[in-house]
């Protein structure tokens, strides 16, 4: 049923109501909790659905032991820094996962006082609402075209677009075995793999896909992953082979800040010439749990 159907149903309804319970009515639609449950979306039903499936087969920290580069280097920040995973976890689950002890949002200066400093998160995916704020905000219309997330870990990207977009294809290059098996399994048990696919490889050894990729989206993934000369070899890949004019690149930091923190001066100053930077309107999506200054991270940008 469409809004003016809805409407006019709506308008008869109240029509045919009591008189003595039209403003009781009224203030029921106005302010009751009952109607939560239709002000979320199927979609995001769905994300949240996938989100549970994931955190039943991770640990709480969702990084594997074999990833022992993400792991020293989360340890060598120079502030208490935990993983935990945006798209799994959302605020209120964080919430109370503190309240029952089992995670922290602080860390004690003195071992032992109450002097406590927050502690540094991090996320190594999308949250369910930058997700939408991407595919629905972000990115144009992608009927017809092929996107690729490179590091695709969880699949979070792929699931998001393939229910916030009408992308012909989705596909995720994972170098992590453990991440690929967790996707494909979530492809199969939800009916995704008529757009979704997840490739185990090294994006550097994907230039085909590369050459065709219409959207390509690259959140964080080699700071972590990689150490800085193999990241500034990774760039150049990217940058020798994802050529299409008009394609639009998604990145988080923007690109000066991931490419400014490897130091390697005169190699990187020719990377991101291809590109030109593309506005994002960050004010579009305002909701409730929406964090403006993780929005601000995400950069777009055009072929030229
Ligand atoms: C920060 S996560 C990004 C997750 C996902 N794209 C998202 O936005 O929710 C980065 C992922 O990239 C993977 N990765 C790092 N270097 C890679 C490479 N050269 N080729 C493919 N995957 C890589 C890592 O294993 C990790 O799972």
């Amino acid at each position: 049923m469409n809004f003016s159907d809805a409407k006019s149903n709506i308008l008869q309804i109240l029509s045919r109501t009591d008189c003595q319970d039209l403003t009781k009515l009224i203030s029921w639609m106005k302010h009751s909790d009952d109607l939560d449950n239709y002000l979320v979306d199927n979609q995001r039903a769905i994300l949240q659905s996938i989100a549970d499936d994931l955190r039943s087969c991770l640990p709480l920290e969702a990084v594997f032991p074999s990833e022992t580069m993400a792991i020293q280097k989360t340890q060598q920040n120079p502030k208490p820094t935990v993983h935990v995973d945006a798209f799994l976890y959302d605020e209120e689950t964080v919430d109370s996962l503190c309240e029952d002890g089992k995670m922290s949002r602080n860390f004690c200066l003195t071992c032992g006082s109450h002097r406590t400093a927050p502690m540094e998160f991090i996320s190594h995916s999308f949250s369910i609402s930058e997700l939408q704020f991407l595919f629905l905000h972000v990115l144009p219309d992608l009927a017809g075209k092929l996107v690729v997330d490179v590091g695709s870990r969880l699949g979070a990207v792929l699931y998001g677009g393939y229910l916030y977009s009408a992308a012909a294809q989705l596909v995720g290059v994972e170098i992590c075995e453990e991440f690929v098996k967790l996707q494909t399994m979530t492809v199969e048990k939800y009916g995704f793999s008529d757009r979704i696919k997840v490739i185990h490889d090294n994006i550097c050894s994907q230039s085909m896909l590369l050459q065709n990729a219409d959207v390509l989206i690259m959140n964080n993934v080699f700071e972590y992953f990689m150490e800085p000369k193999d990241q500034v070899r990774a760039w150049q890949f990217i940058s020798q082979n994802f050529l299409k004019k008009g394609a639009l690149l998604v990145t988080v930091p923007s690109i000066q800040d991931a490419l400014i923190s490897l130091q390697e001066t005169n190699e990187i100053t020719a990377i991101g010439h291809w590109l030109q930077e593309v506005p994002v309107d960050y004010n579009a999506f305002l909701q409730n749990d929406t964090d403006l200054d993780s929005l601000k991270q995400i950069h777009l940008y055009r072929v030229l």
